[in-house]
């Protein structure tokens, strides 16, 4: 579970902020926040942020947006561009600037030496090192600072590493391709492919948004997956498998990994995983939604039917004993892509994960491995 909105707003050391001037203030946010999505899959474990400097003339804005870890920060590349007319111009940034030193100088104090006169900021970072410590140190300098706005559509685009810096633990993601009657694979325990080239592209591109990429040891030895990003543009995933890797598996190198979910998740969350794409099978992706532990369900859905009870399901192992118990989402989004339908689901409720019935508590660990 992420931060709530509320917080991301106002916890600027106790002060509640207003935006000054709403509808210039939305105008210029959406277009940061445009400049921060074509970087989404290069930045992590550094946020994927946008920022836009508009001088007060008749100067082009200018739009910078994270580089990959080690290169410049989105208010340090609008900065380089905009060069000095951002002197007196305004900053629109979608996450606070940071005020320490990591690999790159603070960008609080790049702003300040650019003589910038408004910065306006989505939401505060809850990095343990920033909280609202940029903002403070910007204000200190005399320069005007407002927080909040779009800050519900940059909580949705920066809901994993707003959830990674304030629990510790990854995002997680479960992707599942099943048939219309609700099959992830056959008796005889094939499943490739049930759907077609456009949803694995697709599935492809949400592995390299992550950082890692996790499945059962029953899947690797069904499948021999190789985990890897083929059809789509982006470095490869950490790869991690519960349970024992078999000899010569084609999955390897990958982290082995077993016991508690909850575990699992701190040490990935350590690791610097701030996205995780859980790809089943049926076992795990049962373990993780009973225990509440997903943020954002994909499922790829084929004109396919197996036409029986025999075939896999999506979850293998108890479900709802009743309808008091089933889980209700929210759609976050419905697409078709080629034959097949792309479906991204959210448990209700502020930010992420929601536990199943009542009876459930968060983490799980399969019998007989180490457990909390
Ligand atoms: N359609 C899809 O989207 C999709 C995706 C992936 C897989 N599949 C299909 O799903 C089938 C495999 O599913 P499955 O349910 O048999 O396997 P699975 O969920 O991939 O793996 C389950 C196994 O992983 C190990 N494991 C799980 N949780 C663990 C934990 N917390 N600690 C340690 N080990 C843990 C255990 O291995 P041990 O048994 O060694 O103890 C367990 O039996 C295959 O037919 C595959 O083709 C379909």
């Amino acid at each position: 579970m992420g931060l709530p909105v509320e917080w991301l707003v106002n916890h600027v050391g106790g002060s509640v902020v207003q935006a000054v001037d709403v509808e210039e203030d939305r105008a210029m946010m959406l277009e940061a926040i445009s400049a921060a999505a074509t970087v989404r899959s290069q930045t992590a474990p550094n946020p994927w942020v946008g920022c836009v400097i508009v001088p007060s003339g008749d100067e082009p804005a200018a739009l910078g947006a994270t580089q990959p870890p080690g290169g410049l920060h989105a208010e340090a590349m609008a900065l380089d561009l905009a060069g000095p007319t951002a002197a007196g111009a305004v900053a629109y940034v979608t996450l606070e600037p940071c005020c320490h030193h990591g690999r790159t100088p603070p960008c609080a104090d790049a702003l300040i030496a650019a003589g910038v006169r408004r910065v306006v900021i989505g939401v505060v970072d809850p990095d343990p090192q920033v909280r609202g410590q940029g903002i403070a140190h910007l204000r200190a300098a005399g320069i005007e600072v407002s927080v909040g706005v779009c800050a519900e559509e940059i909580s949705e685009q920066l809901a994993p590493y707003l959830k990674q810096r304030s629990t510790g633990r990854p995002w997680v993601v479960l992707k599942l391709a099943a048939s219309l009657d609700g099959r992830t694979a056959a008796p005889d325990g094939t499943s490739q492919w049930i759907t077609g080239p456009l949803a694995r592209a697709d599935a492809h591109r949400l592995r390299a948004e992550s950082d890692a990429v996790l499945v059962g040891a029953g899947t690797v030895r069904a499948d021999d997956p190789a985990l890897t990003v083929r059809d789509s543009e982006g470095r490869d995933p950490l790869r991690v498998v519960l349970g024992h890797i078999p000899d010569g598996a084609r999955v390897q190198p990958a982290l082995e990994l077993g016991g508690d979910l909850g575990q699992v998740l701190d040490e990935l969350g350590q690791r610097d995983v701030v996205q995780l794409l859980v790809e089943g099978g049926a076992t795990v992706a049962h373990d993780f939604h009973r225990a509440g532990l997903v943020d954002r369900y994909v499922l790829y859905l084929a004109p396919v039917l197996f036409g029986g009870d025999d075939g896999r399901a999506v979850f293998a192992g108890s479900g709802a004993a009743s309808m008091a118990d089933v889980w209700r989402g929210r759609m976050v989004s419905v697409e078709q892509l080629g034959p097949d339908v792309r479906i991204e689901l959210a448990p209700t409720g502020a930010g992420g994960a929601q536990t199943p019935g009542s009876s459930l508590t968060t983490g799980s660990a399969r019998s007989g491995l180490a457990a909390a």
